[in-house]
């Protein structure tokens, strides 16, 4: 174990047990695993956050199942933490008081696609990669990319406003939700939103909801903007000697004008992880951009490559500027990159993925202030990321649990120089547990105060997800 979970209130043993009692008289005992395995299978994330196993997993597998679990919960005073994929990275899906795990992976179907109003109706427990493919077959397109595409679900997705490579030119995953059904502590059905692109009926509760990290409602049902997708794609690979070229290319490029759809970076570190998964790197890149450009039009694309090629060389430190070929090369490229979180993982025995953001202008600084965090700690780190949109994964990796406390130095210190920085703690993967303790880093305790109260209208006795995002319990710094 690596570290605690938050101090939080555990429910008494004997309120869990009549809750389950009722909730397998309710849905029947198939929906209600209390299986060893089937808790410790919904007690992790892909994070290092350490949770409490949860008592019982409910398997919804509609919203009436969503319902009677929340009504069943509220009035035993058990702790519901909702659970799609459990790809997150801060442990937002994580049980840290026990309690249920209510499970909506079985509920993952597309209820609709409607080509006019270029609208998808679907449920949370829906695969991201599915959703791609199933709009893509109709000409649609819907833009946010996880790098975990293939195991994460809609429903995660949302509730962590997840982002992406393709988030630069697109917008993350709040761009595309236009509206939801959503069940509240107690049992409450909202269906907020719409399925208009304009729309300023009221306050904006479904931009509430995106990215509140399962700690305000459970989504049943989403509805999401699509666009035509785009015809032709360009992939463009540049390496250089030194990450401060790579990131000053990144603002070149974003100077001249144009919008890639992607704009990622890979420190040496990095490509030495990517070297090790067996992918040809030349051996004088200490950096890597990988660049993506689309349109429906391949004269307009020809024509953005070309001043894309200008801007990347501009300035004479590019070792090399190579353009995919066909899309088998894309594919391996983008392979690799998607490989890289895993890849990493394997790198050392322990490992925590930050999702900082700085102004772009930055983006130089920031590698400067994590080479001398790595260096004051002793901690190992490399660093990947969005570039375009200033939002770095810096991984930690270490092998000996005892360098904890190292890390935990390094981590915060990142933290401060984010803010110093005119940066943000997270840009996709959600404060969750693991940055709760840094959050009044970046938000005043009046602005911190305002959203607990808002946590009380939607969950009065702070049984949905708790110990996520608010400072308690979590340790100070
Ligand atoms: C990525 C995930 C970690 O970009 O957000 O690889
Ligand atoms: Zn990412």
């Amino acid at each position: 174990m690596l570290v605690a979970p938050p101090a939080v209130r555990l429910p008494a043993k004997a309120a869990v047990e009549r809750a389950l009692l009722e909730l397998e008289q309710r849905l029947g005992p198939s929906k209600v695993d209390t299986s060893e395995a089937g808790r410790a299978r919904h007690a992790l994330d892909e994070s290092e956050a350490v949770g409490r196993m949860p008592d019982a997993v409910v398997l919804a597998a509609d919203a009436s199942d969503v319902a009677v679990t929340l009504v069943v919960a509220e009035a035993h005073g058990v702790p519901v933490t909702p659970r799609a994929g459990g790809t997150g990275r801060t442990g937002g899906a994580v049980p840290v008081a026990g309690g249920i795990v209510l499970a909506t992976h079985p509920m993952s179907g597309i209820l609709e696609i409607d080509r006019q109003n270029l609208i998808a109706v679907v449920q949370p427990g829906l695969i991201t990669a599915e959703l791609h493919a199933a709009v893509e077959a109709e000409g649609l397109f819907y833009p946010p990319d996880p790098n975990s595409l293939k195991t994460c679900m809609i429903g995660g997705n949302v509730a962590e406003n997840a982002g992406g490579p393709r988030a630069f030119k697109y917008g993350v995953t709040r761009d595309y939700v236009l509206g939801l059904e959503v069940c509240l502590m107690g049992g409450r059905v909202l269906r907020t939103g719409k399925r208009t692109v304009k729309g300023v009926t009221g306050y904006d509760v479904t931009a509430l909801l995106v990215g509140s990290e399962g700690t305000l409602g459970v989504f049943t049902e989403l509805t999401l903007k699509l666009i035509p997708k785009p015809t032709s794609v360009a992939t463009v690979l540049a390496l250089f000697a030194d990450v401060r070229d790579s990131a000053a290319a990144v603002a070149r490029v974003v100077a001249s004008g144009l919008v890639p759809r992607c704009l990622e970076l890979m420190d040496g570190p990095t490509l030495s992880a990517i070297r090790a998964q067996g992918v040809a790197v030349d051996p004088r890149a200490n950096a890597m951009l990988l660049i993506e450009i689309d349109g429906t039009d391949d004269a307009s694309l020809d024509h953005a490559i070309e001043r894309l090629g200008e801007s990347l060389t501009e300035g004479g430190k590019t070792i090399d500027v190579v353009a995919a070929q066909d899309a088998s090369q894309r594919a391996r490229l983008w392979e690799a990159r998607r490989k890289l979180s895993p890849a990493t993982r394997k790198l050392a025995q322990y490992k925590l993925s930050e999702d900082v953001v700085v102004p772009r202008s930055r983006l130089v600084d920031l590698f400067a202030e994590v080479d001398r965090i790595g260096d004051e700690t002793g901690v190992r780190h490399l660093t990947y990321g969005h570039a375009g949109d200033g939002n770095m994964h810096v991984n930690w990796l270490w092998d000996d649990a005892g360098d904890r406390p190292a890390v935990d130095r390094a981590i915060e210190a990142l933290m401060r120089a984010t803010i110093r920085l005119g940066g943000t703690l997270t840009g996709e993967h959600g404060i969750g547990v693991l940055k709760a303790a840094y959050l009044p880093l970046e938000q005043s305790p009046e602005l911190i105060g305002i959203q607990q109260d808002l946590k009380r209208v939607f969950d009065p006795s702070s049984l949905l997800n708790p110990g996520k995002i608010f400072p308690t319990g979590h340790g100070s710094c």
